[in-house]
């Protein structure tokens, strides 16, 4: 099977920079990626300094795919019809309403795509699982192809995305592994050589990996999960460093100089955000209790847990140091993005951080080098219980420099590790620093 035409739906974090990357190492294959957001694609169609995700690398990879043989398009109908291949990179959010709501994966919107290809195709499809999903949720996707099909076959893969934000492009070209999960049928095993075919392009052999589609699927949970433990088990150990005198970053090296250990992921911080860890291992989670697996669930459940316990910590640290009461204070909050080097400020801690700040009476002034001031209020707006939208218009700011933001403050908290953070100096300025980002630290500096 040669496959000339693809079509990706979902233009998001996800479908967006691994089909610009497919794109360009792969020139003779047309890749469409459809969205039903039109502002979006509109973005992803507009100037180079626009798009609508922020990763370094990613505006050049477009620049040179676009047009060429990398389409976005909102007519979805017609690129599933075109295409020979479709992944489906929609989002799969917690659940907040049903059976499971707070835990498991909203699977709204990938059944609607399934229902959507299942209607429109006219030929056979291979379509692939890119969203991560719960374990044997191709068993669904199925349901629905047998169910809404026009006769044609449908083979479903399982090929999870493990790229992190920020170095994404950096992850797709040069990947610890490609996972491509399939049927272990002839027609499954075709389908799943037509992907490793494409990924063959410019991922080593030895890494594509081939596996059954469950094993696939659950992998990535699995790896997230396994990924965000690191986080919380060393963010656990910060809380027991300042009880006893010992250094957490003193810690974390003698620890990741253990070669079985490494030094990957042992960074103490505020804690994780982003749209993935919580997510996938609530999902984890509610899987496991659903297989009557009680002990494994709260075994993962306590990742989530020590993460709130965390962000928690800091931010009463912070309240603790003004004496418990912030009122007529004014606090920095420097970095809203959930990590360095993204402008997605999903799950981010400085979210909850701020926040809790606010509701203890804080001014705050906000600044971020990447997230827009419409992104940060629509977070405010959307996540904090606020009764009305004046209460905290007048008590907030969203600074457009880092010393805007600081000038007046009493406080300042560092919530996102930008490198431009590392290199500002604060005399005589309470500085919080939840990414341990400064070595210069002052005498009224709290770390975590
Ligand atoms: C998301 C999840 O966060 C991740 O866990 C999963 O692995 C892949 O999907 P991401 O790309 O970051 O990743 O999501 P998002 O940026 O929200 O993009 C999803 C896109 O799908 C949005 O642009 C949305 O408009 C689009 N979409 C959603 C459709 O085009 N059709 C739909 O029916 C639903
Ligand atoms: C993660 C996975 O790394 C990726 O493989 C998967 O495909 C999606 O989820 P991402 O959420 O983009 O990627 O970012 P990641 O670099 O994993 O960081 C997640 C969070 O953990 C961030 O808030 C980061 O600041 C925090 N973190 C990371 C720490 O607090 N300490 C560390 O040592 C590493």
């Amino acid at each position: 099977m040669k496959i000339k035409k693809i079509c990706c739906i979902g233009a998001g974090y996800v479908g967006g920079p691994t089909m610009a990357v497919i794109a360009l190492k792969c020139p003779d294959i047309n890749v469409t990626v459809v969205d039903l957001n039109k502002e979006r694609i509109a973005a992803w169609n507009g100037p180079l300094a626009n798009l609508p995700i922020y990763e370094p690398g990613l505006a050049e990879v477009v620049a040179e795919a676009r047009g060429r043989n990398l389409f976005f398009s909102t007519e979805v109908d017609k690129a599933i019809e075109e295409a020979e291949m479709i992944f489906m990179a929609v989002n799969t959010p917690t659940k907040t309403k049903g059976e499971g709501a707070g835990m498991a994966a909203d699977l709204r919107y990938v059944e609607a795509c399934a229902k959507n290809i299942a209607q429109v195709a006219k030929t056979d499809k291979v379509v692939i699982e890119k969203s991560t999903l719960p374990v044997r949720t191709a068993e669904k996707i199925k349901e629905i192809f047998d169910r809404e099909g026009k006769g044609v076959h449908f083979e479903i893969l399982s090929n999870p995305e493990f790229l992190a934000e920020g170095t994404a492009i950096q992850d797709l070209f040069k990947s610890d592994r490609v996972l491509i999960g399939g049927d272990e049928t002839e027609s499954g095993q075709k389908a799943v050589q037509a992907l490793v075919d494409i990924y063959a392009n410019w991922i080593p052999k030895e890494k594509i990996l081939t596996t059954n589609v469950w094993s696939s699927e659950l992998a990535k949970l699995a790896s997230n999960a396994m990924l965000a433990q690191r986080i919380s088990s060393i963010n656990s150990l910060s809380a027991l460093c300042e009880k006893t005198g010992a250094n957490i970053d003193e810690l974390s090296k003698a620890i990741g100089m253990d070669h079985r250990i490494g030094p990957k992921f042992l960074k103490a911080s505020v804690g994780f955000g982003g749209s993935c860890f919580q997510k996938d291992i609530l999902n984890l989670v509610y899987l496991c209790r659903h297989y009557g697996l009680d002990e494994v669930a709260e075994y993962w459940h306590q990742v989530i847990k020590i993460n709130d316990y965390q962000k928690e910590r800091f931010a009463q640290k912070i309240i603790d140091h003004f004496g418990g009461d912030l009122t007529g204070k004014t606090i920095a909050i420097l970095g809203w993005a959930f990590k360095a080097n993204t402008n997605d400020s999903r799950e981010s801690p400085a979210i909850y951080i701020a926040e809790k700040l606010f509701k203890a009476g804080a001014i705050l002034e906000i600044f971020d080098p990447m997230v827009s001031p419409k992104i940060i209020w629509n977070d405010i707006k959307n996540y904090w219980k606020v009764e009305k939208e004046t209460d905290f218009k007048a008590k907030i700011y969203i600074s457009e420099t880092i010393s805007d933001a600081t000038n007046k403050s009493d406080g300042v908290t560092l919530l996102t590790e930008w490198e431009e953070f590392k290199k500002i100096a604060f005399l005589e300025k309470a500085v919080f620093d939840g990414r341990n980002l400064l070595k210069n630290r002052e005498i009224n500096y709290v770390g975590i």
